[in-house]
């Protein structure tokens, strides 16, 4: 943190009690605050949303902390992009008076009985939302939205913003977050932000910077396959089964591509599922155009697990 050049009109926190204070400030002058939780790695989608909260708030507060509740011992905690500097520069870059403060926490602050990555040894207090946990991402990674859920309700008790705003792009997580903030009444206000794509449809992610340039070419068959199951719904097509199948047919088409490339990588569906847009029931059959409906797939590109999605007549995103 000593070597970190803040940026001016930018506040930087690393203790909860001076962020606090700062946000004491905030309400004292009855101004209103937006917040955007983040893990760093800030990247168009990170901006766009605080872009979209500046819109509606006073002030826009953001965190910055890699949460290890959310990562299973086998993934990327350690690795994952911690880009401090580059992520203030960008805030700055918005021009002054668009980010007002970023909290970067400590683990130990954030987690005061410490925190084992393994879910059997852990102390302390957890959230957990159940009935939309465990399926699709839940799947793979079964304890991943009891840290994203259990940290971000440390973050609305720290922050407390009036409004706080998530990209559809992590729409599980849309959900999760969603209905945990309606069932602990927490008084903040929820904003879901379009996905941020490159030129070519690629969804914006930290984790893109793993993929090197043939990966990131053919990691464009997810949105692809988004693509034309979204035109065959609109089409008319109501058979959810259907609908996977073809959009499966192009990821299979680009992983046969990438095998005949023989460059020592592959590409891997974990899953692609559609399930209806209240609830994220698994459909197989008639999709029930009324509820609307989420398609959504994680397809490993190399080693790196991509996540994509499209909500078709989603109506309540929104709280
Ligand atoms: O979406 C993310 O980056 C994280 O899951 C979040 C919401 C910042 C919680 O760590």
């Amino acid at each position: 943190m000593n070597s970190i050049k803040i940026p001016s009109g930018i506040k930087v926190f690393n203790k909860i009690a001076d962020f606090r204070q700062w946000r004491r400030s905030i309400l004292m002058d009855n101004k209103t605050l937006g917040y955007v939780p983040t893990m760093g790695a800030l990247h168009q989608g990170h901006l766009a949303l605080v872009s979209s909260a500046k819109k509606q708030c006073d002030h826009v507060a953001l965190s910055i902390f890699v949460n290890p509740a959310q990562f299973a011992p086998t993934e990327d905690l350690h690795t994952y992009p911690r880009t401090l500097q580059e992520d203030l520069d960008k805030l700055s870059g918005l021009g002054e008076g668009v980010a007002s403060a970023v909290l970067v926490p400590q683990v130990e602050e954030m987690y005061p009985a410490g925190i084992n990555l393994d879910v059997s040894k852990q102390k302390g207090t957890f959230v957990e939302v159940l009935g939309l946990s465990h399926q699709l991402e839940g799947i793979t990674r079964p304890n991943f939205f009891r840290g994203v859920a259990t940290v971000v309700s440390k973050f609305i008790n720290i922050v407390q913003p009036e409004h706080i705003y998530f990209g559809q792009k992590d729409i599980q997580q849309c959900f999760v977050i969603r209905d945990m903030i309606r069932d602990l009444h927490f008084p903040t206000q929820m904003h879901i932000c379009p996905t941020v794509r490159d030129s070519n449809g690629l969804a914006l992610s930290s984790r893109n910077a793993y993929l090197i340039p043939s990966q990131k070419k053919y990691a464009l068959a997810l949105s692809q396959s988004l693509r034309h199951m979204e035109k065959l719904y609109k089409a008319g097509e109501n058979n959810a089964t259907e609908l996977v199948k073809t959009g499966t047919d192009i990821i299979e088409k680009a992983k046969k591509e990438v095998e005949q490339l023989n460059e020592g990588w592959s590409m891997r569906i974990d899953y692609i599922s559609i399930n209806s847009g209240n609830g994220l029931k698994e459909l197989k059959d008639n999709i029930p155009r009324e509820d609307g409906c989420v398609i959504s797939m994680a397809v490993f590109v190399g080693t790196t697990r991509l996540i994509d999605n499209i909500c078709l007549d989603v109506k309540e995103l929104e709280q």
